[in-house]
This record gives structure tokens, C-alpha cells and sequence, in this order.
């Protein structure tokens, strides 16, 4: 047992793991150009009174996982436990109400959440989202859904689907809320006891409670589409019309309206949304967001609309490498130098670093080993070629260079970095 391991709930990404990274990053960075939303990074700590009010007291995420603490100062911080309130409060603090609205967005780093760990969750996790801010149509709403589809395609996930609700606004929620505590106080002896508690506090979380006792209760609850007032009905019947305009492109866009979908932030109005993958199972959801209108004037900013939605990039990976269609890029040098002697070991360094210098991938072999070992050592790199430098080939001028993935012959070539670079880039 080694002393120390990485904290639970955190792990490693080594770099054989890293295609698979770069696959997912990259495709974010180029989907989020293609919509326009430009590249956001706030601080991985903000006072702790921001997520307390953005993400809500009530909150599992404020009342359970935020990872607190009082800097030497005596200042209240917290690790994110997500994106958006940072990136409101960078909009109210930098005046972005200004440019032209809405304002777009993309983040892409890690957030902290203390939660029980499992498949799929995690106590580090890293999220790619998006934020539109300032502006209130739905058109804004379902191009977003339409940048998290248009993503999570691009990696080659197929059979996702998409639930989607809304949950109305200041205006019309405090007589739903009144609705579903009337139904649920009928049903209080049958629901669990997290439920019970949540009666009072939160009474949306109620619908939706994972427990099996609860399922039939949930389903036969009021919905909260048939509680919008006029503004927010004509949202939704919008929203949805937009949405199926989508399907031209996007066939399979597989869309159903979930009255149980609440999700667990307080700073929600209207469209909420999730994206699940196929065979959901658990912790499994891809990706949740929806709108915020009040968020903004709740951190002290103007009132201003905004949507947006965060995608669970650990569990991303884990749905790339469970499917075909995606083969991480070769990695491996394009050589490694195999070297008998030392003389034939400074010549390999001094190459090495001119190779490296034109922009070629170079690792010198281990030093102190037989030629097989290094040749083994070369092929276990996955180079593209060896290039062998001993006694012979010091006279000669001339290094053996022997290609290791394709079947090629082995050539002689100048032990100078412009014939190498030259054979090696097969010009
Ligand atoms: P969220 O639903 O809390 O929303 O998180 C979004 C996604 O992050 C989840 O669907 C999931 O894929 C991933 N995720 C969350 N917690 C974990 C965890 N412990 N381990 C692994 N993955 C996790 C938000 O964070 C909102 N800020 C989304 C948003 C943006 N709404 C509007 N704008």
C-alpha cells in the first residue's frame, strides 16, 4: 500500500489517457467557436456568500458539499462547486451589460463538490459549460440545447436523449409550490424521510427523489407546466416549437417533457433541461442547465436574464471510450535514438536536441543497454522509426534508420539533423 493516494474522489489522468482529454477538449474549444460563445475563466475560489446566495441555502450543494474555509485573512472562501454564479458575478463585475447581449460564454475547468463518491461521481469533477447572459427569448434557450447536442454528437455519442420542463418563474411558481405541498401533505406518510424534511425547505426536490417509494407519488403529482402564467407558457410553447425545428438536423433529437425534472439549483426559472446518455443508470447524466433570470439581480447586478448549461466532462470520457467510432490519436515519438558506446551517446544527444529544435518528437533510449533492449525500449514508445548509432555508423557518417510502424526498409541516412529531418518528415 503505497503512503499516499490520491485524495477519494479525485483520481489521475495519466497521459496514455490523455487523447482522450484532448479529444473531448478540443471539440468543446471548436463547438463553443462555432456557436460564438468566447472562452470565461474565473478564479477556482469565490467568497462564500456568492454560491450561498446564487445556488441557494436550501441547496444540497450549499448545505452539504461546497468545500469551505477561512483564508489567513479571515475571509470566507469556497472551491466552485460550479460555474454560473462566477461567471454572473464576472458579468456584473467587469459591466459586460455594455457589449452587445446576449453576452456568450464557454468554461472548461475543474469544480470541487464533497459528495459520496461513485461511478460517475466524483469529489474534483470538471465541467464544460456555457452561459448566454442578457437575453430572454427562447431562441437563446434552445441554442443551447442545441450546443450540447451538437457536442456531445461531435464525440461520436449517439442515443443520448433529451428531458426537458419548465418550471415558471417568481410569478407563477409560489402557487405551484402552494399546489404540491397540498398534494404531498396528503402523501406524507409514504414518502421518505429526506422528503419529509424537504416538505418545508424545498418542496420541487420532492419530485425528484430517486427512491423507489416515491416513484409512483412523483408521477401523479401536480406539474408545473400547467401552473405558468401567460409570459412563461408562451416561453415554453416557444421553446418547444424551436425545438422541433431542430429535428431537420438533428433526426434523433429525441426530446420528453419531464414534469419531475426540477434540478438541484435554486436559481432556475422557466426551461430547465438534462441530456442523459443511452442505458442511463445512476450517476449518469451528461449534461443539465437551464434558464436563470433572477440569478443576476439575486448577487447584487441588474435584472437580467441568462441560460446556460454544464456538462459532466468525466463522465463525457468515460461514454467515449465505451463506444467504437473513436481511436485516440497515435502518440509516440517520431524517433528514438538507439546509441551503442559513448561516443555514439553524445552524437545521439546533440541530435536529439537538433531534431527537437526542427519540431520533431525525439526520446534518446535508455543508456547502458544492449541493442535489443533499446529496440524493444523503441518499439514500447511507439516511435515511428529507430534510429541505431554505434561504432560502425560513427565511422561511416551515416546512422541505420529502421521504420517501426509501417513496414519499411531500413536506410542509411547522414548523421546531420538536416538529412535526418528530412527522412524522418519522408520528404
Ligand atoms: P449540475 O447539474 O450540478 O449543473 O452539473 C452539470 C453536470 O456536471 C452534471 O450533469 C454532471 O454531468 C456533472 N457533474 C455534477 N456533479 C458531478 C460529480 N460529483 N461528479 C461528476 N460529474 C458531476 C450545474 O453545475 C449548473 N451550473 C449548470 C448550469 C449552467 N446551469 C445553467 N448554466
Amino acid at each position: 500500500m503505497p503512503s499516499f493516494r490520491a485524495p477519494r474522489g479525485t483520481y489521475d489522468i495519466l497521459p496514455d489517457e490523455q487523447p482522450y482529454w484532448s479529444f473531448a477538449l478540443k471539440t468543446a474549444a471548436e463547438t463553443a467557436k462555432r456557436f460564438g460563445y468566447g472562452r470565461i475563466d474565473t478564479p477556482m475560489f469565490e467568497p462564500t456568500d456568492l454560491f450561498e446566495r446564487g445556488v441557494g441555502d436550501a441547496t444540497d450543494i450549499v448545505q452539504k458539499e461546497m468545500y469551505t474555509f477561512e483564508d489567513h485573512g479571515g475571509d470566507s472562501l469556497t472551491l466552485r462547486p460550479e460555474g454560473t454564479a462566477g461567471v454572473c458575478r464576472a458579468y456584473i463585475e467587469h459591466g459586460l451589460h455594455n457589449q452587445p447581449q446576449p453576452v456568450r460564454m464557454h468554461y472548461i475547468g475543474p469544480y470541487f463538490r464533497y459528495e459520496r463518491p461513485q461511478a460517475g461521481r466524483f469529489r474534483q469533477l470538471r465541467q464544460f459549460g456555457v452561459e448566454a447572459i442578457g437575453d430572454g427569448s427562447p431562441n437563446v434557450d434552445v441554442e443551447v440545447i442545441e450546443l450540447g447536442w451538437s457536442y456531445i454528437r461531435s464525440l461520436n455519442i449517439n442515443g443520448t436523449s433529451l428531458r426537458i420542463n419548465s418550471i415558471g418563474d417568481s410569478e407563477c411558481r409560489p402557487a405551484y409550490l402552494d399546489a404540491l405541498r397540498e398534494y404531498y401533505r396528503g402523501h406524507i406518510d409514504e414518502v421518505c424521510d429526506d422528503d419529509r424534511q424537504r416538505f418545508e425547505s424545498a418542496p420541487l426536490r420532492l419530485l425528484d427523489c430517486k427512491r423507489t417509494q416515491c416513484q409512483g407519488i412523483g408521477d401523479a403529482a401536480p406539474k408545473s407546466t400547467d401552473f405558468l402564467c401567460d409570459a412563461c407558457d408562451a416561453h415554453w410553447a416557444s421553446v418547444i416549437a424551436l425545438l422541433d425545428g431542430l429535428k431537420d438536423t438533428y433526426p434523433d433529437l429525441d426530446y420528453s417533457i419531464d414534469h419531475r425534472l426540477v434540478r438541484g439549483l435554486d436559481y432556475y426559472t422557466r426551461t430547465v433541461f438534462e441530456i442523459e446518455p443511452e442505458n442511463a443508470a445512476g450517476q449518469s447524466t451528461l449534461l443539465g442547465g437551464g434558464r436563470y433570470d433572477g440569478l443576476i439581480e439575486e448577487i447584487g447586478g441588474p435584472p437580467t436574464p441568462g441560460i446556460g448549461f454544464a456538462l459532466g466532462l468525466d463522465r463525457i470520457i468515460s461514454e467515449v471510450k465505451s463506444r467504437e467510432g473513436f481511436v485516440p490519436p497515435e502518440s509516440g515519438p517520431d524517433v528514438v535514438i538507439v546509441h551503442l558506446g559513448d561516443e555514439a551517446g553524445l552524437r545521439a544527444s546533440a541530435l536529439a536536441a537538433g531534431l527537437r529544435d526542427d519540431g520533431l518528437g525525439v526520446l534518446v533510449a535508455p543508456v547502458g543497454r544492449s541493442m535489443r533492449a533499446q529496440m524493444r525500449y523503441s518499439n514500447s514508445m511507439n516511435a515511428r522509426y529507430a534510429l541505431i548509432i554505434g561504432d560502425r555508423e560513427i565511422e561511416s557518417a551515416e546512422g541505420a534508420l529502421r521504420p517501426l510502424r509501417d513496414n519499411g526498409e531500413q536506410e542509411a541516412v547522414a548523421l546531420n539533423v538536416q538529412a535526418l529531418a528530412k527522412a524522418l518528415r519522408g520528404d
